[in-house]
């Protein structure tokens, strides 16, 4: 395997794509990173400040959709490589407006895949398929939810068919098929990967874990949606970076890579787990900025709240193919990654205040006021 030249990371201003750009200056010194990320509600270039003077990275803010600008950045810095983060990410908020997650997370990545493809190709072989030039590849980030839900029994595998429940996971179960149908047809290096949930540093609050951070903090109420017993398989976000730079560096053409670490927990156990966790940490350490009593940290935060719409139950990752194919394994325990985290967010409190500042307190007023 040769080291990519110079990556296109889209979204990498986001929780998922930030820490990757960060994994991959770390890990691939001579590999230098372009950020294309519109800065969205979801972007935030705090999540880069350590970074933003390393010689080896270059932020662009602009949207994946905007043609002109895809097609001048790769003439400018020549990519050899692209790992398409930038998406609407939030489930609830694609059901209450779907529009922008179709444009955004299909649109989007066909933007880019066109733009690679043209790039890329130096020639056309007899049966009138693309030639491209050597060592470069199209990694699409996707996700579990593409294939639906389980009942109790069962795993995803790779094989699973896709049967997407939520505007979101239909859009992205349309990325992945326009991606494929890049690799059939024009023959474009195309890899995917499909993950499970992430957690870990500089996740968006309106995400399950760091929402129930804050709001303990805050001694809020903790929403849970219905009976809270929805089964989620919740991997490290750092966990997630390695298994995408596996797959980008010795995936193959054309094949999909479940990633996933075999931790499934019930929504309520993760709402238990956070009030216990964080109740022990301010017992045991005092943080600038924070001035909880841990007394007060009790279950009577927990409030059951309206069920999302059309809610999928459970979701569970076969890793079988990534870890014997390509030797991948998660290095995080989910005990000690979810009290690091919650570590991370009463250190980072101020991270937290600045997210949640400003469209915030809307957004989190109309969505829980309607439950
Ligand atoms: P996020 O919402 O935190 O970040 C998304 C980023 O994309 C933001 O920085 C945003 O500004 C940017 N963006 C949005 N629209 C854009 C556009 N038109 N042009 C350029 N940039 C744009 O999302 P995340 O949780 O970091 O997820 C990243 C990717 O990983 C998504 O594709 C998501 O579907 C996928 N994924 C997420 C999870 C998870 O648990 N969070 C799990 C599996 C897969
Ligand atoms: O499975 C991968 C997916 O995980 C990613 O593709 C998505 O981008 C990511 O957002 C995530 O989707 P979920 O819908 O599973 O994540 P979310 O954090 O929104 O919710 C996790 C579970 O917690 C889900 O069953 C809904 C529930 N929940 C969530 C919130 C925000 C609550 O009970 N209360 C809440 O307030």
């Amino acid at each position: 395997m040769n080291e990519y030249k110079t990556i296109l990371v889209t979204g990498g201003a986001g929780f998922i794509g930030s820490n990757f750009v960060k994994y991959m200056l770390e890990n691939h010194p001579q590999t230098k990173i372009v950020n294309l990320d519109l800065l969205t509600y979801a972007g935030n270039l705090e999540n880069l400040n350590d970074i933003e003077e390393n010689e080896n990275y270059v932020f662009v803010k602009g949207d994946i959709r905007d043609k002109e600008l895809v097609k001048n950045l790769f003439d400018e810095y020549d990519f050899d490589a692209v790992v398409n983060f930038a998406a609407e990410s939030h489930v609830d908020r694609s059901i209450e407006e779907p529009e922008i997650f179709l444009t955004t997370n299909i649109l989007g990545t066909q933007n880019l895949l066109d733009n690679a493809k043209a790039h890329w190709q130096i020639g056309t072989d007899n049966e009138g398929y693309p030639i491209y030039r050597d060592n470069v590849r199209f990694h699409q980030v996707s996700t579990d939810e593409v294939y639906g839900a389980l009942g109790k029994e069962g795993m995803f595998t790779e094989e699973t068919p896709l049967s997407p429940n939520s505007p979101y996971s239909a859009s992205k179960a349309s990325a992945d098929m326009i991606s494929r149908a890049y690799n059939n047809t024009f023959k474009l290096p195309v890899t995917i990967t499909r993950c499970s949930n992430n957690y870990g540093p500089y996740q968006f609050p309106e995400k399950l874990i760091p929402l129930m951070i804050g709001n303990v903090l805050e001694l809020k109420d903790l929403p849970i949606y219905g009976d809270g017993m929805q089964i989620r398989d919740w991997l490290h976000v750092k966990d997630h970076c390695s298994g995408i730079d596996t797959v980008l560096h010795h995936g193959k053409d054309g094949e999909v890579y479940n990633i996933g670490g075999n931790n499934e927990k019930a929504n309520i156990e993760i709402v238990d787990l956070i009030i216990e966790n964080t109740k022990k940490d301010l017992e045991e350490n005092t943080y600038e900025g924070i001035d909880t009593n841990p007394d007060d940290i009790t279950e009577d935060l927990k409030i059951h709240v309206k069920d999302r719409l059309g809610h999928d139950k459970r979701y569970a990752i076969d890793n079988t193919k990534i870890t014997s194919e390509l030797g991948w394994s998660p290095s995080y325990t989910f005990e000690d990654g979810i009290v690091e985290t919650i570590n991370w967010y009463l250190e980072n409190q101020d991270w937290l205040d600045n997210v949640r500042s400003g469209d915030y307190q809307a957004y989190y007023e109309n969505m829980y006021s309607k439950k």
